[in-house]
């Protein structure tokens, strides 16, 4: 038999992985030295009440003869499809709840879309970005090519009409950098994409935290994209579900490329290798997006960009330069004295007990940087700024 080698062309240990082997040994080390998590983008916050109700009555549901249910409907039911169809017609967005697929989160879906597409492709990424997309390619076989972030495009690089791509991924707001794109420039990427004939995956996992109401929080929000364009999004960061799981993508059906239907290709990818989001799930997620369910999530978002200001506020006075916090749930530090990004990590840790993530982990642009996670407890996040203050 023969291993797929391009998986073993990856680092041995995926970025959060390697963080948590870090921050273990730390501990272990240091078992009196509490820890001030910022470094992995996990919830803190309870799921709010109404969500939790949602789950238990869909659990007693499952528990009597008259409304107990086996598998689901392939897709996802249709309660919740329906409810993320008007989530998105909220903003103006017209999406049929038939192009969307109900799924257990945005990782998953990043990774299984892998499937639909040739090893023969050029994979189009910005740089630094999730390293999800780098990963799952590079087992793929894929070639990949980047466009870099920097200081001076605000880390929101633009397509180069010399690059030739079949798959670009971008991310707004972007994590790790917390950069949004604005209209125009979705618009000059959708134009790219239908240009090139590629196919635009565009993750949207960190949409609800846009406090900029000019900031587009949907790739459909640009006429045309329907034609090129999967968007991926999850409950993990809007609604607390990192534990929960549950996420889904809008394929239109209106997105053909090489004469294939990508939505029938989803459709039969999904319904051969996954057999649904529980139902309990999907009932707890269709509150979501119920009236009370959106006032209960943006009280959880609203902390939580409390705590990115926090951070970032800290960062200012101590002269450190940063940018995101404001529209997205990351804060991306420049390191400072020339420090490179483990070293600043390595810094931080050692000396403050401070978890942060490193930038280079996220692409080589992300090297000299560090992206601090806003998901902390508000006790963690007072605490690791009033350290940082003084740095
Ligand atoms: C992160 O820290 O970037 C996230 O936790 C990654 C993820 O959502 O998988």
């Amino acid at each position: 038999m023969r291993v797929n080698h391009n998986a073993l062309k990856l680092e041995n240990n995926y970025l959060f992985s390697e963080v948590g082997r870090r921050l273990a040994a730390f501990q272990k080390e240091n078992p009196d030295r509490k820890l001030l998590k910022c470094s992995i983008g996990d919830v803190t916050r309870p799921l709010p009440r109404i969500i939790t109700d949602a789950m238990n009555s869909a659990v007693e549901e499952m528990g009597r003869a008259e409304t107990f249910r086996g598998y689901g409907a392939e897709q996802g039911e249709s309660f919740l499809r329906e409810a993320i169809a008007n989530y998105y017609s909220k903003r103006g967005i017209q999406i049929d709840p038939v192009d969307i697929f109900i799924s257990d989160g945005a990782k998953s879906d990043l990774g299984n879309m892998c499937d639909l597409f040739d090893a023969d492709n050029t994979v189009l990424l910005p740089n630094p970005v999730y390293p999800v997309y780098y990963d799952t390619n590079v087992m793929a076989g894929r070639r990949v090519v980047f466009l870099d972030g920097s200081k001076e495009n605000g880390f929101l690089p633009m397509p180069d009409e010399s690059v030739k791509a079949d798959i670009i991924y971008l991310c707004s707001p972007n994590n790790p950098t917390g950069a949004v794109y604005n209209r125009s420039q979705l618009t000059a990427w959708v134009q790219y994409a239908i240009d090139q004939g590629a196919v635009l995956l565009f993750d949207a996992a960190y949409e609800s935290y846009i406090c900029d109401p000019t900031l587009p929080h949907s790739i459909y929000e640009i006429a045309g994209a329907e034609q090129c364009a999967i968007e991926i999004n999850s409950l993990s960061k809007m609604a607390g579900f990192t534990g929960v799981r549950c996420g889904w993508s809008v394929v239109p059906r209106a997105l053909q490329l090489d004469g294939a239907s990508l939505h029938d290709m989803w459709f039969r990818r999904m319904s051969t290798k996954y057999n649904g989001t529980s139902y309990i799930i999907q009932r707890a997620a269709e509150k979501v997006f119920s009236a009370e369910g959106q006032a209960a999530v943006h009280e959880d978002i609203a902390y939580y960009m409390e705590n990115a200001r926090i951070l970032k506020a800290a960062l200012t006075k101590a002269g450190i330069w940063s940018t995101g916090g404001e529209n997205a749930p990351y804060v991306w530090v420049q390191a400072p004295d020339g420090l490179g990004s483990w070293e600043f990590f390595d810094k931080l840790l050692h000396t403050y007990a401070i978890a942060g993530t490193p930038g280079a982990g996220f692409g080589t642009a992300g090297e000299g940087y560090l992206r601090f996670s806003s998901f902390g407890t508000r006790e963690t996040v007072e605490a690791a700024a009033a350290l940082l203050e003084t740095l």
